[in-house]
């Protein structure tokens, strides 16, 4: 049967062209103006944006909010933030806000390697490939220079190079484990290139070695790539104050019930997988809204991120908390491999001004900066959880969303927001309260 909905080529054709393909396909001539209404008026920044990826007929907005108050290793900072979700900015505000009067955040960048591999199968043995490996890295080394001779002017570039011997999990499996060191840049593509290169190296070495005969002369290289994972690649961040700064925190609770509850809600993170999961997705929440609004993979980082939640064997919280000499003092680690050079920092303009913003930090700064806001968030949420619950601050910010989801007028928006303040809100009630005061509005 041939299949009529089938688009041949679709990348060929122009934007317009583009439009009008996907308005057949869907029977609605309207939606290319739907589209084309999120068009950037500035021709040349949509045109840069159309770039950035393939088959783009229209860009999608999302709120670019910023979070102030934000005290690292003594610095202030205001923190662009992207994120759909309506309390997230809010809440790394006022854990900023905390903090700002109890200490800051202390921040520390543990290391900075990234890693990469060549998997490939090969039917000698180690010792044999231990014996060559000498004489196979200088090759690896001077053969990639011409790559690797901007990164090393930065006082980047491969750190070290092994063979790591995977044969007992698969036979023939050998890998060639590279680590790097990217300076300022994410480094994927630096990386990448230069494995590439190590795997044609590789095969050449192998073809052309007099020291191997027969089946040994041939290498199967399976892929090339950079791992995400990246556990020394690592950010520390500190927040310690003493237990009685918290005698404000909640009506109800004193300081030491509250930090009481704190530690169970973390001890609980540790032990149980389901809440682990979403006290780390509480983490990324700002992790990954400072990710996009600098230009950032925040993919990358949250693979990395959950793998290094694992790495024990089991999925636990990123954070850890201990109480001791009357020191409230809590912790976050985890791997973060981002950039302020290269990729998309410099080339969208909003992430090149968020970097503006933020002081145009290297790397490391970053990393600092990124992480501090990842545990604003998880202070923000947990510190709701054990007191007043997360939903009435949630709902309170959502709000405006089901106000607009009702289309609300400024009006009705203004008077909804008096009335909440006193009320539980929940979708259907909003609906009730609007359905309400228009009903008022009609019979007047
Ligand atoms: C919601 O986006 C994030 C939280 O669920 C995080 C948490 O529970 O720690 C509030």
């Amino acid at each position: 049967m041939e299949n009529k909905k089938l688009l041949k080529g679709f990348s060929k054709y122009s934007k317009e062209e583009k439009l009008s393909k996907i308005a057949d396909w869907m029977s609605d001539p309207g939606i290319i103006e739907q589209l084309k209404s999120f068009w950037h008026q500035d021709k040349r920044i949509q045109k840069l944006i159309d770039e950035f990826s393939e088959n783009t007929v229209s860009s999608f907005p999302f709120p670019y909010g910023v979070a102030p108050n934000f005290l690292i290793n003594g610095k202030e900072y205001l923190v662009p933030m992207v994120i759909e979700e309506s309390s997230v900015i809010a809440a790394a505000s006022n854990s900023a806000k905390f903090w700002y009067q109890n200490g800051g955040f202390r921040a520390e960048v543990i290391g900075m390697k990234k890693i990469g591999q060549v998997h490939f199968i090969w039917s000698g043995s180690k010792e044999k490939l231990d014996y060559v490996f000498p004489e196979l890295r200088a090759k690896l080394i001077s053969q990639t220079a011409s790559i690797t001779a901007n990164m090393v002017k930065r006082g980047g570039g491969i750190l070290d190079l092994e063979i790591v011997d995977m044969t007992s999990d698969m036979p023939g499996y050998y890998q060639l484990k590279a680590s790097f060191d990217t300076r300022d840049s994410m480094g994927a593509n630096f990386i990448n290139s230069c494995l590439e290169e190590f795997a044609f190296i590789l095969r050449e070495f192998f073809a052309e070695s007099t020291y191997f005969e027969g089946s040994e002369k041939e290498c199967q290289v399976v892929m090339s790539i950079l791992s995400n994972y990246t556990p020394e690649c690592l950010v520390k961040v500190s927040l310690e104050t003493e237990i009685d700064s918290f005698s404000n925190i909640d009506n109800e609770l004193t300081a030491n019930q509250f930090v009481d509850k704190f530690a169970k809600a973390i001890r609980i993170a540790h032990v149980d997988v389901y809440r682990a999961t979403t006290h780390n997705k509480g983490i990324f929440n700002g992790i990954d809204a400072v990710a996009l609004a600098t230009g950032n993979d925040f993919r990358a980082i949250e693979a990395a991120g959950h793998t290094y939640a694992a790495r024990d064997g089991k999925y636990k919280s990123l954070t850890e908390l201990t109480l001791q000499n009357g020191l409230f003092s809590y912790t976050l680690t985890l791997p973060l491999a981002i950039g302020t050079v290269g990729g998309l920092t410099a080339l969208h303009p909003l992430a090149k001004l968020s970097l503006s913003m933020l002081g145009n930090p290297g790397a490391e700064e970053l990393m600092k900066i990124t992480a501090s806001v990842g545990m604003a968030n998880n202070f923000g949420a947990v510190k709701s959880l054990v007191t007043k619950g997360i939903q009435k601050g949630h709902m309170k910010m959502h709000l405006m969303n089901i106000l607009n989801h009702f289309g609300a007028t400024e009006a009705e928006k203004s008077s909804a927001f008096d009335y909440f303040k006193e009320h539980k809100v929940s979708f259907s009630a909003v609906q009730d309260y609007i359905e309400k005061i228009r009903a008022v509005s009609v019979t007047k």
